[in-house]
């Protein structure tokens, strides 16, 4: 595991969209694992930049996104499906195609995840997979107590998720949906390289435990330290709690591979 602290959350967001741009461009038909929520919201916008001023090419890449709330329609304004197509899908020239979330109207759930282990592994594995954490710890919906070797399956959502996703309900917050399918962190845990964005004051204690804490299903992102090739990036607020900081910094500024990225700093 790499960890990179970044001053700003637009520097984490935007070193993310970097590393991204990288894999299309090294590989134009990368399979790509994508995250909702409103810290990748940054990220998104990004990449539709570097998409409209850069020429970055989504025409060949193929997406599987970790999660879908049970119950929405894929055109309700809440489901994931909606937020991939709002965010970035209609920004860049992705053919609609290639890209895939778990269908959270499927009558039969356990078909469906089954399905979509088997579209993941035929097409040959996600090459890069982007993830947020959620206060709990998880990943994807991987709530605490998950398997570290879980599939794709359907999950209670906790009361904590409850409430903190309950509030991008707006006027209408009891329609949050009590379930929802996610890859597991077994399914995680196989993709090629991994990238964990947290930015904020609300993720520095769980990104302590997750990054410096014991591995544990109480934690589902600590599952990520038997990673071979997982990076971490955080925002001062969410690195607040870390305790190797010092080491950390050092990582960014001596690691060759970084060279080409210090200068985000001033984004
Ligand atoms: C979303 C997902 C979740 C979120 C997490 C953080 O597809 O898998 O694990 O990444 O809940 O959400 P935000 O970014 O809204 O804090």
């Amino acid at each position: 595991m790499e960890v990179i602290i970044r001053q700003s959350e637009e520097a984490a967001a935007k070193l993310v969209a970097q590393l991204v741009a990288r894999q299309l461009r090294r590989k134009p038909d990368s399979v790509l694992g994508l995250a909702t929520g409103r810290t990748m919201e940054r990220v998104y916008a990004e990449l539709a930049r570097l998409h409209r001023d850069e020429g970055l090419d989504f025409s060949l890449c193929r997406t599987f996104n970790l999660d879908e709330y049970v119950g929405l329609a894929p055109t309700d304004s809440h489901a994931y499906r909606y937020y991939m197509n709002e965010k970035l899908f209609k920004r860049v020239n992705i053919d609609l195609r290639n890209t895939h979330l778990p269908h959270g109207m499927a009558t039969d759930l356990k078909a469906e995840c089954e399905r979509y282990e088997i579209l993941i592994r035929n097409i040959g594995g996600i090459d890069l997979q982007l993830l947020g954490i959620g206060e709990t710890g998880h990943i994807g919906f991987n709530e605490p107590l998950s398997s570290l070797r879980s599939r794709t399956r359907d999950k209670s959502l906790t009361p904590d998720t409850i409430a903190v996703n309950s509030t991008l309900f707006g006027d209408e917050p009891h329609r949050m949906p009590r379930r929802a399918i996610t890859m597991g962190v077994g399914t995680i845990l196989d993709a090629r390289e991994i990238i964990l964005l947290a930015t904020g004051p609300r993720k520095a204690a769980i990104m302590a435990k997750a990054v410096e804490g014991p591995v544990t299903s109480m934690v589902s992102a600590s599952a990520l330290q038997l990673h071979p090739a997982c990076k971490v990036i955080v925002d001062e607020a969410a690195g607040h709690d870390l305790k190797a900081k010092d080491y950390y910094r050092w990582i960014f500024g001596n690691e060759p591979e970084w060279a080409p990225y210090r200068d985000t700093e001033r984004a």
